[in-house]
């Protein structure tokens, strides 16, 4: 028995309900905004958003919320909840079937329940700090894989890669010719599902937000993988770099990002 349940039960049956609402949606038409020059958000996120929030709020009027369109409602609670309605919105706003719901809940500054719902592959994933991990009912753990030249990585870009220099481009040029392969899918909570249950072997990206991080990272953790940023030290969600992987391949995930980071520097990037 979980030591959250209602917790639980209630970030499960959110994540569900959204991502029904936007498994429907993705065969309607869509009113896409531009948050930035390629940044989009659509009339879909926001409503997703709502459903979350107001599923939430209702059996939880006591905690706090932080999610990506535009809620930012804390004020010192002890209990806060950290969503992503839909991570994987340009894939969303094109039709690409890929995409999910991150809900995570922190606990005074320690996040304590994650949630990644992909409602197309209907995959439930879910983890409770120091419970483990799980895809549906199944306890799931990251793979075994202990060759980087073996392993599937995956990764993405943040939304400034056209203006900002440090745009990911030399670390995937870097993990093109050392990894197996590497996949861009295009939702980083996703992503990080797929590294806890052993799919993908490790994840790296630069500039990701909380709620891309928070429930996948948690997932991860108690899947028997390790997070950190690109240094080695400890994830902290709230930082702009972030690693995951099965362990195994840790160090040599590292070791490829100081070495395209060096080369940047030398050329003066
Ligand atoms: C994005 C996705 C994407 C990642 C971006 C994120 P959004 O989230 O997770 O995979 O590469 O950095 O911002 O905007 O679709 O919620
Ligand atoms: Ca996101
Ligand atoms: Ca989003």
């Amino acid at each position: 028995m979980s030591k959250w349940p209602e917790f639980v039960s209630a970030a499960r049956e959110a994540a569900f309900e959204a991502g029904k609402m936007l498994k429907q949606g993705l065969s309607e038409a869509r009113e896409i905004l531009f948050k930035g020059t390629i940044d989009l958000v659509t009339n879909f996120d926001r409503k997703a958003q709502e459903m979350i929030f107001d599923r939430l709020s209702r059996s939880f009027p006591e905690h706090g919320f932080l999610a990506e369109e535009g809620l930012n409602y804390q004020e010192k609670k002890d209990f806060r909840w950290i969503i992503d309605p839909l991570d994987g919105t340009t894939n969303y706003a094109h039709g690409v079937p890929i995409f999910c719901v991150s809900i995570a809940l922190e606990f005074k500054g320690t996040i304590i329940l994650g949630v990644v719902y992909d409602p197309m592959q209907g995959e439930m994933f879910h983890a409770v700090h120091g419970e483990g991990a799980y895809l549906g009912e199944s306890r799931i753990h990251v793979s075994s894989e202990v060759d980087l030249g073996r392993s599937l990585v995956a990764t993405g870009f943040p939304y400034d890669v056209r203006v900002n220099p440090d745009n990911n481009a030399i670390h995937f040029n870097s993990f093109l010719t050392r990894a197996q392969a590497i996949r861009r899918c295009g939702s980083a909570a996703l992503d990080l599902g797929y590294v806890a249950c052993g799919r993908f072997d490790g994840f790296w990206e630069l500039r990701l937000h909380p709620w891309d991080v928070a429930a996948g990272g948690l997932i991860v953790r108690e899947a028997g993988g390790r997070l950190s940023d690109f240094s080695g030290k400890e994830l902290n969600i709230y930082r702009p770099e972030a690693l995951a992987t099965n362990g195994l391949i840790h160090e040599s995930m590292i070791q490829v990002i100081r070495l395209g980071k060096e080369h940047a520097e030398n050329k003066g990037q």
